[in-house]
């Protein structure tokens, strides 16, 4: 990966057993680490003299050893960092990783030693436990986290309930005194889900915080490698946040052999919330690209025998009915079609037209392959074959008649979970792949995970992501992974690892909807770890258009989810709707065509959680701009101040916005398409329906 460099690296040592006290580069944050009177190490954190974090315990207790107290400080080592550094693709080309070091080594009485390295920036800081090999624990099975998150008062958060096994939750405003409350009267947790009672008082990372006075807090881990995943469970009488790591089945949370260094936790701070969205801390903390040669490496748009499953007259992605009813069954040739599978070789060329005539990349088709019978009562063995090809889908004919379209078909691999036999299959899977000119598939872990008893964000489960995302490298494969444990910024060390769920997605607007506040806050929280598989670009909203007793109204205008192309941005990304929808509106469906899926430069123009977010970006390969804007359920007129342009030059900015009377609910296909001169002195107040978003493509004359 080409690098450009400006690293300065000074190392201080002092041998002080005093607290010790760190800025960061700007002076903006401070950091405080000292061990109280019974020697448990804890931090505090300032921004711009206001604290953001209070007296906060550190530590963690293992079953063999308690690294927790009886501590003193040995020695601090200090460091700066700065660098340049230039991803494979995403929101910006360059990314400044710049920060100021410093690490607390320390001794327990018990003769125990651990270090934590804390790097602070200055849009927020990040810290890990970095166990060194010593004489008295080499082996840990891990029990708790003592990591505290403390807030000086009872802060606004935005969040989703603690769960080991979905994210796929909308998010709770509520003070953290209020958030148990708020979550635990909400019916609806997930029913896949192996929902645990102890997660009562607990929320996922990574969430949100507000302050009275302004700052903008979040928390998350950055480079979760063999370590389960953190939830964080709420005192909601000290407005405290306390490390809470999903355990596996006999309740030990992670198995170490050291030496060890655990994912960064991190806090992300500012009292500009669009700071927040543009800090690239999290990836900061991960480490470089371990591939070296990323040329492989293809950002693209697809579209996906997808949405009519959701949509259409029980359509299913399993080719037949019958296993469910005659369990034993393999020979595939021998059941009874049920005439309701779109993934199918007739329909799929018809997708392969739909993207070759729009130049859309790839066509993702999910049903393709054996095993979705046996997802019915017979799913305790559950099991897909990643070669087997169902007999309706013709997979030579496909192959060849995609590659000479020009279009990438897209590989699906659901395992409904069953991760242990995904990885005994995963070389056959990947040569299949290969072999059948595929670069790319979507991974899928719904239901409960086998081996029985394990998590979706346990251990084994984040070991289990790193294997398959390692193996898909030396494929050259990239991965679009749902259910999968939320990102943690590995993508800078893994590229290929285009896009994840992770979070609840448009397949939703089918089951109940997202409302519209929901992807004002996603980009706060989901996307600081990486960027998400959302599905946008649906223009039919109305799901009684598809008869037969679908209702439900997704909450969206059409113009918003031109808008999601940028305020959800992704090397990945869908148009997710069904192409006669597409050819039904092919003057707003042109910006799909046109948006580009990586970016030289990213500029946050407005912002408020949950509320409206205004952005703009430039397109990787051209001079071409693009901005959108999105707002919650209440109108709102956007102000665009456009001095992000080079000063002196013209653009036509084509404008697709919501009509003057569109509304999520009454009028959501009630759009306009406007051209009009920009130069950077422009400002433009643009309307945005209830719902509603806009996208303008700026082109430079
Ligand atoms: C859940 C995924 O999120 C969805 O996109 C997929 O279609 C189904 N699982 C089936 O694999
Ligand atoms: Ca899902």
């Amino acid at each position: 990966m080409k690098k450009s460099l400006f690293i300065s690296l000074f190392v201080g040592l002092s041998l002080s057993v005093f607290a010790a006290d760190i800025k960061s580069p700007n002076g903006n944050l401070l950091l405080n680490v000292d061990v109280n009177a019974q020697g448990q190490p804890y931090y505090n954190l300032n921004y711009k003299g206001k604290p953001v974090i209070v007296d906060s315990k550190l530590g963690l207790a293992a079953k063999e050893a308690k690294f927790t107290d009886n501590f003193k400080i040995l020695s601090t080592d200090t460091a700066s960092f700065n660098e340049t550094w230039h991803p494979v693709w995403g929101e910006y080309q360059d990314i400044v990783n710049h920060y100021n070091q410093l690490s607390v080594n320390m001794e327990n009485t018990d003769g125990l030693l651990m270090t934590v390295c804390f790097r602070v920036f200055d849009d927020g800081m990040g810290f890990r436990y970095e166990f060194p090999i010593q004489d008295k624990a080499n082996y840990l099975a891990v029990l708790d986290e003592v990591t505290e998150f403390n807030f000086p008062a009872d802060n606004t958060l935005w969040a989703i309930p603690g769960d080991y096994d979905t994210d796929e939750f909308l998010f709770t405003e509520a003070r953290l005194s209020e958030m148990p409350n708020a979550l635990n009267s909400k019916k609806g947790r997930h029913s896949e889900s192996q929902w645990a009672p102890e997660l009562a008082n607990a929320v996922q990372t990574p969430l949100l915080a507000k302050s009275d006075d302004g700052l903008y807090i979040n928390v998350h881990e950055a480079a979760l490698i063999g370590y389960p995943a953190m939830q964080l469970d709420l005192d909601t009488a000290n407005y405290g946040m306390k490390a809470h790591l999903t355990p596996d089945k006999l309740g030990v949370r992670g198995y170490l052999q050291l030496p060890f260094n655990t994912p960064w936790r991190t806090i992300i701070v500012s009292d500009d919330a669009r700071e927040i969205l543009a800090s690239q801390l999290i990836l900061n903390l991960n480490e470089p690209s371990k591939i070296e040669d990323t040329s492989w490496i293809k950002p693209m748009k697809f579209i996906g025998v997808w949405w009519e499953m959701f949509t259409g007259k029980e359509k299913t992605w399993a080719y037949s009915d019958d296993f469910r009813a005659k369990p034993g069954i393999t020979d595939y040739t021998k059941l009874k079609p049920n005439g309701r599978h779109p993934a199918n070789t007739e329909n799929v060329k018809k997708y392969i037209d739909f993207a070759a005539a729009h130049g859309i990349d790839g066509v993702l088709v999910e049903g393709w392959n054996e095993g979705w019978e046996d997802w019915g009562s017979y799913r305790k063995n559950r099991q897909f074959l990643f070669d087997k090809p169902y007999p309706d889908f013709d997979l030579p004919y496909l192959r060849d008649y995609a590659k000479e379209k020009g279009v990438k078909l897209i590989m699906h691999h659901e395992t409904a979970a069953n991760a242990m036999d995904y990885e005994r299959q995963l070389d056959k899977a990947f040569q299949f792949m290969k072999d059948n000119n595929y670069d790319a598939v979507k991974t899928g872990y719904v239901g409960a995970i086998i081996p029985r008893s394990e998590h979706h964000t346990s251990q084994y489960m984040v070991d289990h992501a790193q294997y398959v995302i390692e193996k898909a490298a030396d494929y050259e494969i990239m991965i679009d992974s749902h259910e999968a444990p939320r990102p943690t910024g590995l993508i800078r060390t893994y590229p290929n690892w285009l896009a994840q769920e992770s979070a609840r997605g448009g397949e939703f607007e089918s089951m109940g909807g997202n409302p519209p506040s929901h992807t004002a806050i996603l980009p706060f929280t989901r996307l600081k770890g990486g960027p998400m598989d959302y599905t946008p670009g649906l223009f039919q909203t109305d799901l009684s258009y598809y008869g037969e007793g679908k209702t439900g109204k997704a909450m969206t205008t059409l113009a918003r989810q031109l808008a999601l192309y940028l305020t959800m941005p992704s090397p990945m990304q869908m148009a997710a709707d069904l192409p006669e929808n597409y050819e039904r509106f092919p003057d707003a469906f042109q910006f799909i065509k046109d948006v580009p899926v990586e970016w030289k430069d990213s500029k946050y123009l407005e912002a408020e959680p949950a509320r409206y977010i205004t952005v703009a970006r430039l397109d990787k390969n051209s001079d071409d701009w693009y901005v959108a804007g999105i707002t919650d359920d209440n109108a709102r007129d956007a102000v665009i101040d456009f001095s992000f342009l080079p000063a002196g030059s013209k653009y036509v900015a084509t404008i697709y916005a919501d009509a003057p009377d569109a509304h999520w609910e009454t009028n959501p296909q009630a759009y306009t398409i406007t051209t009009k001169d920009v130069t950077s002195k422009t400002k433009l107040k643009q309307h945005i329906a209830p719902g509603g978003g806009f996208a303008i493509r700026l082109q430079p004359k």
